[in-house]
């Protein structure tokens, strides 16, 4: 089967095509999938650009999405030819968090689904959306949950409540679909007028170039007739929590996702607790949280937005296109 490994010390020229043996057939409690399809993450780009990767041999990507090939003794859930997807944790099912690491995430502390065959335990996957597409199924391990999860599980988002989204990204994104079918006013922030006003097809309310208007914090109040969102899904950081704060709320919640500002900073702290606003980190979610973000999928007839794919061998270049930012939405592998 062909696979990507990343050689150490890391990079994207270190990301190399291999043909590897096919893995073991499953044994009790394990389920061998064919692997159809990734997503690109924020993460998994961290992991290949790292300079100084140490671990030689590491198959990236966090995501995948496949056909169930066969199943081991004692496996109930799943029978050959069940479509699938992974999970972000495949030894989180439920409850509150068990890891504040990346060791047992797929593509960063152990081998991710850049491959064609994987044979792993049964709680590593779950369904699929019925109807997906590999590659739509496939980005739903680590941006649409981790978008689910912020908003449904952590938010407790309700019809009438506002919902600042920030970029135009695989999470952001997913936040916009979420919070709209969910009934929410959203409000969203680019650096592109096409990309906002692209959002605006897709039911997004408010837009707001964040690059024009540095102080969007503001601007979000002033939409919102002064009194601020109720949920703001924080892809950024240091660099914009400052006018997180100013855009939420009293007694909102500011979801702190991402670092693509950076990964430490000054905080308005007393702002904060002035407005008694709850600020929680989180990272993707457990496996059960996925289950229940499927079927409010297969429920709503939800597909998530893919604004491009390429082959398992192009996956250089999928990086690159990530990187270059022009995407709106899921960059996906398809194989
Ligand atoms: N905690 C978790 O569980 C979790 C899970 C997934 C992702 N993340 C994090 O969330 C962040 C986004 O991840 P992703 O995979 O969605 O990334 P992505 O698809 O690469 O999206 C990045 C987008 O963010 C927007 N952006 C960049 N800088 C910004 C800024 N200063 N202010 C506002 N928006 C900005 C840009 O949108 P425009 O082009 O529209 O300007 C850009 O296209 C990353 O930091 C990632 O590590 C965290």
């Amino acid at each position: 089967m062909k696979s990507i490994i990343l050689r150490s010390p890391g990079g994207l020229h270190n990301l190399i095509a291999i043909d590897q043996d096919a893995p073991a057939a499953p044994a009790a409690g394990q389920i061998s999938v064919r692997i159809h399809a990734s997503s690109l993450n924020y993460h998994d780009y961290s992991v290949v650009s790292t300079d100084g990767w140490p671990v030689d041999g590491r198959i990236p990507m966090s995501d995948g999405a496949g056909v169930v090939e066969a199943v081991g003794s004692g496996v109930t859930e799943f029978v050959p030819g069940d479509h699938v997807v992974s999970c972000f944790f495949p030894g989180w099912l439920n409850g509150k968090p068990t890891s504040g690491n990346f060791s047992t995430v797929p593509g960063d502390g152990i081998d991710g689904y850049a491959r064609e065959m994987v044979t792993c335990d049964v709680t590593s996957f779950t369904h699929a959306p019925k109807g997906h597409s590999h590659a739509e199924a496939a980005t739903l391990t680590t941006a649409g949950l981790t978008a689910w999860r912020a908003l449904v599980v952590e938010g407790n988002v309700k019809a009438g409540d506002t919902v600042l989204v920030m970029g135009t990204g695989g999470v952001s994104i997913f936040a916009l679909q979420f919070a709209k079918f969910m009934g929410a006013t959203v409000i969203i922030t680019s650096s592109s007028d096409e990309k906002l006003a692209r959002a605006r097809t897709m039911g997004a309310d408010h837009t707001i170039n964040y690059k024009t208007h540095k102080d969007w914090g503001v601007q979000v109040r002033n939409l919102t007739g002064g009194l601020g969102v109720d949920h703001v899904i924080e892809v950024g950081g240091p660099g914009t929590l400052p006018q997180s704060i100013e855009a939420v709320r009293v007694g909102g919640n500011i979801m702190l996702i991402g670092v693509l500002t950076g990964y430490a900073g000054d905080v308005p702290t007393a702002a904060l607790m002035i407005k008694q606003v709850c600020l929680q980190g989180l990272i993707v979610g457990n496996r059960q949280q996925q289950i229940d973000m499927v079927r409010a999928i297969d429920a709503t007839g939800f597909h998530p937005v893919i604004d491009r794919t390429f082959g398992l061998s192009e996956i250089a270049d999928a990086f690159r296109y990530q990187a270059s930012g022009a995407h709106f939405g899921k960059i996906c592998l398809e194989f």
